[in-house]
Parts: structure tokens; sequence; C-alpha cells
């Protein structure tokens, strides 16, 4: 039997965004989409049968939530993060995103500073901005071809007064995995400045073979007690439609508000789809990602060294894990405003316009790698030709 990522399956009228939804976001139906981060790999087996068969009974009312959902998530982050998270803890949201907004509503006031760390998934600046909160950039840096914190920086923003973070770890875009060294020192400030960090997760089982992710929250138990984290098995196993996912809440207090916010907005479900989906896949699907990071991180290694070759104006860092590259296309003298539209056109690909990762992605585009190599290996012989004819 090949390689299961090899396989070539056709999304195109599956009414999923990544190959339905480009005409509207493009204004070009025929691309090859390499922007929404999703994947265009099948789940593990096991996780496809546990659906259908749901699926085969016929009968789609209320959902009920039980207890083995949350044991499969507690034994998940016990064995692959070495977390102990406490039953208690757990909380279920649809979706990160949402979870984030929870947090954000919950925990800050209207008109209150948060800082983000651009370039940075676009939804964290949306999410405080369409809520009445100002967003501080403390913007990572490039220091011998890979991003760190700014640390020094993100001091005088703490000793500014604000309180409240929002941490993408791993990053996205950048494709860092923060060492516990470097969380470690984040977290030094935190506890200093009494500051809440809402940790974004959900790329944690996404790391490559040798890099350990840490959760944030497990550093220390006064850490802890400063951080609400969600995570979710939708990015891990590619179930994102499924919309389930786990928000971590140590500090009760912090639980107890959140749970209000839920409350109030009438949210407490998520569909017995996503449920036994997430829990298949944390209880059986343990192989299937070691496999899937490892092909992924093939992926990564082929596009750089393929890209060093053909097309050097073209850069890209060593990503640690997750399934997206940040292009820096700074060198191809096409104005920046003008590069996402140069790939729609000239290459047809659909990429990620970096601006949109805040104004420190201007000149970037992001590439989603989390598909068959044969599709990668077409995308870098459709960029070759569009920079040959530059
Ligand atoms: C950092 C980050 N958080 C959250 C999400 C999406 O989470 P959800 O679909 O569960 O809202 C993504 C998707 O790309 C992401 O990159």
């Amino acid at each position: 039997m090949g390689c299961p990522f090899d396989q070539v399956v056709d999304r195109r009228n599956t009414a999923c965004v990544k190959w339905d939804g480009v005409l509207e976001a493009y204004g070009c139906a025929d691309l090859l989409p390499m922007w929404v981060a999703d994947m265009d790999f099948r789940p593990p087996e096991t996780v496809v049968q546990a659906v259908t068969e749901r699926a085969a009974h016929g009968i789609y009312g209320y959902e009920y939530r039980p207890a083995r959902f949350s044991q499969a998530v507690l034994n998940w982050y016990k064995t692959r993060q070495n977390w102990e998270i406490h039953p208690d803890w757990l909380i279920h949201t649809p979706g990160v995103v949402v979870g984030l907004t929870l947090a954000v509503l919950a925990l800050t006031e209207p008109g209150e500073r948060v800082v983000i760390q651009p370039p940075v998934y676009p939804p964290f600046f949306r999410v405080l901005e369409a809520n009445a909160r100002t967003v501080v950039q403390n913007p990572l840096v490039e220091v011998e071809g890979r991003y760190v914190m700014n640390l020094a920086e993100l001091e005088e923003i703490f000793r500014s007064g604000v309180k409240t973070m929002i941490l993408c770890s791993p990053h996205n875009p950048v494709g860092r995995v923060w060492s516990r060294a470097e969380l470690e020192s984040l977290g030094k400030l935190v506890v200093q400045y009494g500051v809440t960090v809402i940790a974004d997760e959900i790329w944690s089982d996404l790391t490559f073979p040798g890099v350990t992710h840490t959760p944030f929250a497990n550093l220390s138990p006064e850490i802890a007690q400063q951080t609400v984290t969600f995570n979710a098995p939708t990015k891990t196993f590619n179930i994102a439609g499924l919309y389930v996912s786990n928000g971590i809440i140590p500090n009760p207090g912090y639980r107890e508000k959140v749970c209000q916010v839920m409350e109030r907005l009438s949210m407490g479900a998520v569909g017995f789809f996503g449920l036994i989906a997430g829990e298949t896949a944390y209880n059986t699907g343990a192989e299937w990602l070691d496999r899937l990071v490892a092909y992924l991180e093939e992926n990564a290694r082929f596009v750089q060294a393929e890209l060093a070759k053909r097309a050097p104006q073209l850069r890209v860092n060593k990503p640690e894990g997750t399934y997206v590259l940040w292009l820096d296309c700074r060198e191809l003298g096409i104005p920046y405003e003008e590069l996402n539209q140069f790939f729609v056109r000239e290459a047809g690909i659909a990429f990620n316009e970096g601006s949109a990762f805040g104004p420190a992605g201007l000149g970037f585009q992001r590439m989603n790698i989390g598909c068959p190599r044969s599709l990668i290996a077409e995308a870098l012989n459709r960029i070759e030709k569009a920079l040959a004819a530059l």
C-alpha cells in the first residue's frame, strides 16, 4: 500500500472553502488552492468509519456529551504533551476562535488593550477589533533566519499596563514551535506583571519529528492560574468542518467567567459528529499523526530545496511544525500590494496575502503545504514558470 498522504482526493463540490471558495475569494475558479488552513488528506480511517456508522444510523437529534469524550482528550494530552489536565478544567467550544472570543469577552473590558505578536493568524486582530478591544502589536523579529519574540519590547508593553495577551503557540504563520526556554522567559514576565495569557495551541500536535511543544499552562502552577488554553483535534486530524475544540482553564474564577459568557450567548453545544470524530481520532490516531508530521516535514524540505534551486528570489525559513510556510517575496521586485494577484494570475495559485497577518506581513505570502506532494510539485513548476516570465 502506498503512502495515504500521496493520494489526491478531489474535494471540489464538497462545500469546502479551500477549493469551492476560491472563485469568490480570488475572482478565478481554476486555481491551485494553497490558502485556508486545512489539509487535502483524509483523516485516519477509524475516524471516517466512526462518522460513517453514525451517519448511517439516520437519526440526528440533539447530542449528548459522554464522559468518554473528555477522557479521550485528557489521555491524549497526557500521552502526547505530558500535560496532566484535571477533568474540571476542561470545557468544549465549537471552535478555537470561538474560544478565544469567549475568553476575550469574559476576561477583558471594552476598550482594554490586548497584546498579540504579528505576523499572526488574522482572526486575532478581528476578535479584538470586532469586540472593541485595542490591539497592541509586539511584532516577532527575525534573527538569523528564525523568528523570535521581542521580549524586551513586550516587557515595556506589560509595564505600560497591558494585562492580557493572546499567544499563538506554535505560531501561525512563521512555523515556530516555541522552545521551553523561550516560553519560560515569557512566563517569567507574565507572572511578574500579572498578565492573563489566552493561549491558542491549535497547532500543538503538528510539530515535526524531534521538536517538542510545551503547553504554556504546564510550565508552573502559577502560570496555569493565569492561562486559558484552547486546542482541538480539528487541525491535527483534518476535521475542522466538524467544529469541536477544547478549552483548558485551571483558574476556577476564569472558568466561571468564560462559562457565564457561554451561557449568556446560549452556546454550549458541539455537534455529535465532532465528538465522535474527535474521540475516535484521539483514541486511535496517534500512529497516523506520526506519519503525517513526517510527511509534512518532507513537504517543507521539498519546497525549501526546490525554491533555493529554481526560485532563489523567494525565501522561506524552515518551519518546526504546522503546515504553513511563510514565503518572503520581497526580493521579487513586484509591488507588495500586487503579489497575491501575481500568483493568482501568473501562476494560478491561491496563497494567503501576507498583510492579512498584520503590517509585518507586507511582502509575504502564506503557502499551505498540507496536500499531496504531487500538488506541491505542480505549484513549484507554476511558480518557476511565472517567475521566469517576469
Ligand atoms: C492559530 C489558529 N487558531 C485557530 C484556528 C482556527 O480554529 P477554529 O477553526 O477551531 O476556530 C486556526 C486555523 O487556521 C489557527 O491557525
